[in-house]
């Protein structure tokens, strides 16, 4: 029995030494100490065998050397855990200084950033929004703005009817006779939206968007009119740009202009961009027509006022280099996301 015990001690102290985990040393404690296989447990086992008069010293024994393995095996697992611990928390390090990495921010489309801008421009010179509808009657549209049926300048906008009353607003200038029917002036309202036409190719699109605007007072005349461009065009196209007008014709607007802003790309001396001009249009506009004041109810002989439209993604391209208008609708992140404030 005695050298059971001694061959057990040996084995024990031997083997103990050679495991790097707590699992394993578990599994080698097993060996010895399972309640029913294990080595130490046996000899309690054989203890009956034992004559009777041995019986307490060799129990004792016994009980001596499976005290001593428990501490022993106790012990040797608490460093294992230790360095299990350790070795975890090497593997698992963070460095808290190292830079994060840069997640996938999205960025607003070219065409809404400039909207925005837009905005903000005439928001700070006291201009409310008004937003209309896609679909108009005729009468908004068309009638009320001075152009009525078989009138020559419904030429001018392909037209998208949905029946004969109603159709896809073909331009926003529609606000203006809302605004104005609703309203007594002093107004002054810019109003965004999307506009149909029956339009197609690389500068124009069946749907694009457009900004109207329109102010209407007591004795608002045509240098309030080129005032409030030159600030616009500043602040849109940058400090030093001008602006120039150009007799044209629009049923609503009489005297109506074609606005041009001097180039900022070449700073009027003729390049690719202005083709040689110097000169780039961007609007359209005027001051507002009598007869559209009369549709209103607004008394042409007290009030006059100003109005003036442009293209968003005109102004898109032109603030961006854009040469095709397609691109600005194909919704390709790697395009869009090139645009940021
Ligand atoms: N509605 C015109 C268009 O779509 C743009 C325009 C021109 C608006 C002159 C105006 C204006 O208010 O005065 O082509």
């Amino acid at each position: 029995m005695k050298e059971k015990l001694e061959a057990i001690r040996r084995e024990i102290e031997e083997g103990i030494g050679a495991f790097d985990s707590s699992r394993a040393l578990y599994e080698f404690r097993k060996t010895f100490l399972d309640n029913k296989e294990g080595k130490i447990s046996q000899l309690m086992k054989g203890l009956k065998d034992v004559p009777k008069e041995d019986r307490p010293a060799v129990g004792k024994t016994i009980n001596e050397v499976k005290e001593w393995a428990l501490s022993l095996f106790e012990e040797t697992d608490r460093k294992l855990h230790t360095l299990e611990l350790q070795r975890r928390c090497e593997a698992e390090a963070i460095d808290v200084t190292e830079p994060a990495k840069e997640g996938a921010v999205g960025s607003l489309h070219p065409n809404t950033l400039v909207q925005n801008e837009l905005i903000d421009i005439f928001a700070s010179m006291g201009f409310e929004i008004f937003e209309g509808t896609e679909i108009e009657t005729d009468y908004y549209n068309f009638t009320a703005l001075n152009t009525p049926e078989d009138h020559p300048a419904r030429d001018m906008q392909d037209t998208f009817y949905l029946s004969p009353g109603f159709l896809l607003r073909t331009q926003t200038s529609a606000g203006q006779v809302h605004v104005m029917e609703k309203g007594k002036p002093p107004i002054k309202i810019l109003s965004p939206g999307k506009v149909f036409r029956s339009d197609d190719d690389a500068t124009h699109s069946p749907m694009f968007t457009q900004m109207e605007g329109l102010v209407v007072d007591r004795g608002i005349s045509v240098c309030d009119l080129q005032g409030m461009l030159d600030l616009f065009s500043q602040k849109i196209f940058g400090e030093g740009v001008k602006t120039r007008l150009r007799p044209s014709y629009f049923p609503f607007t009489e005297p109506s202009v074609e606005v041009d802003v001097s180039c900022f790309e070449c700073g009027g001396k003729g390049c690719k961009l202005c083709k040689g001009t110097g000169w780039i249009e961007v609007l359209g506009a005027g001051m507002v027509n009598r007869h559209v004041l009369e549709n209103c109810g607004i008394d042409p002989e007290e009030y006059t006022g100003f109005a003036f439209g442009m293209g968003v993604e005109r102004i898109a391209m032109l603030k961006y280099g854009i040469n095709n208008i397609k691109t600005l609708f194909e919704s390709d992140t790697r395009f869009a996301g090139q645009f940021r404030d």
